[in-house]
């Protein structure tokens, strides 16, 4: 029987809807019975064999649906293998350079310890400036980041082909 993958996301404006659904894809692809749910609307990941969870990063924050998620199911989390992935950045280069070494809420570190997650990813995001308001527009320039789709569809690929292979080694998941 192929696993079940739930992939439950958190998005302001799209682009981690976008990264969720292509992560979707890709399980489905390698025969995995992926689906891809907005966190709010995830029921008890103890239905799936796997998980894959991820967040829009606001001001070094997951959204609260997915962090919310994540806290609210910890155990039955800790029994199964789970994938953690940021979305943020703008800009070229490795997203990690662009955070300064960030890449997941310290406020939630805790809970993917506990979790045993596999992996924390960050991905580089996008930002349409026509979405945000004076305030975003403000914050967006003062720590520099440009707006435009950043999204690295190959990293964001291989990752969950990743993912795929490690379901379905049987000596791994
Ligand atoms: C007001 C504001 C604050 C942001 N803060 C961060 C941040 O702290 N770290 C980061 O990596 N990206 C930050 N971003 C970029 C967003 O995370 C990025 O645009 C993301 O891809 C948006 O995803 P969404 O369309 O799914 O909401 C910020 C964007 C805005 C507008």
């Amino acid at each position: 029987m192929n696993k079940r993958v739930l992939v439950a996301y958190s998005s302001k404006y799209g682009a981690t809807t976008e990264i969720a659904e292509r992560i979707g894809k890709v399980l489905r692809e390698a025969g995995l019975r992926a689906e891809v749910v907005p966190a709010e609307e995830a029921g008890d990941p103890a239905a799936y064999d796997a998980t894959v969870l991820g967040s829009a990063v606001y001001i070094g924050r997951w959204q609260k649906p997915a962090a919310r998620f994540l806290k609210a199911h910890a155990e039955a989390l800790a029994k199964q293998p789970v994938w953690l992935f940021s979305s943020g950045p703008t800009g070229e280069g490795d997203p990690m350079a662009l955070t300064d070494g960030w890449r997941f809420p310290d406020g939630l570190q805790p809970v993917a310890d506990q979790i045993g997650a596999r992996d924390i990813a960050l991905f580089h995001g996008a930002l349409d400036e026509d979405n945000l308001n004076v305030l975003q527009k403000f914050m967006i320039k003062n720590v520099g980041a440009p707006s435009g789709d950043f999204r690295d569809w190959e990293a964001i690929t291989a990752w969950a082909e990743s993912i795929a292979s490690a379901l379905k080694d049987p000596a791994q998941a």
